[in-house]
């Protein structure tokens, strides 16, 4: 039987038709909608290639059975640039080489956001490896990484001042 299920994705609304009702949230944005800046690493929960974010919180989206999304609002690394202006922490992640091969970096840069908008890491460059650990790099650009989220972490502090 098929559900409809709808989703607001980097502020479209959507209706999608789903045939499946065990689809993943990653698989209905990469394959339905065509998203694939969010990645699949795992398809298992162990890496964060595939974070997004659900009503402005970080998620696994291979973990996301879609229709218990029914209504949420879903950002993806595509809705973050506003035209040629990059949000701070893309911009971040440029300025301090935070990716190599650049697979897992969608993910991280979703993560970040989160993180800094959770505030429970602040300036600590332990803190933020430690609200990073749950995105993998296998090309370990840790000190990039967490570089990139402590500058804009500075930047979006400045920017709310
Ligand atoms: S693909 Fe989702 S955690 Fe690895
Ligand atoms: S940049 Fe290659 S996996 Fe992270």
């Amino acid at each position: 039987m098929t559900q409809t299920l709808n989703l607001t994705i980097n502020g479209t609304a959507r209706a999608i038709a789903l045939d499946d009702p065990r689809a993943t949230l990653l698989d209905v944005l990469r394959e339905r909608i065509g998203l694939t800046g969010t990645k699949k690493g795992c398809d298992r929960g162990q890496c964060g290639a595939c974070t997004v974010l659900i009503d402005g919180r970080r998620m696994n989206a291979c973990l996301a059975l879609a229709l218990s999304h029914d209504g949420a609002s879903i950002t993806t690394v595509e809705g973050l640039a506003q035209g040629c202006d990059l949000h701070p922490v893309q911009a971040a992640f440029i300025r301090h080489d935070g990716f190599q091969c650049g697979y897992c970096t969608p993910g991280q840069i979703m993560s970040a956001i989160a993180l800094i908008a959770e505030g429970e890491a602040g300036l600590d460059p332990e803190r933020v490896r430690e609200g990073m650990s749950g995105n993998l790099c296998r090309c370990a650009a840790y000190a990039g990484i967490t570089e990139a989220v402590l500058d804009a972490t500075r930047t979006m502090k400045g920017n709310a001042a």
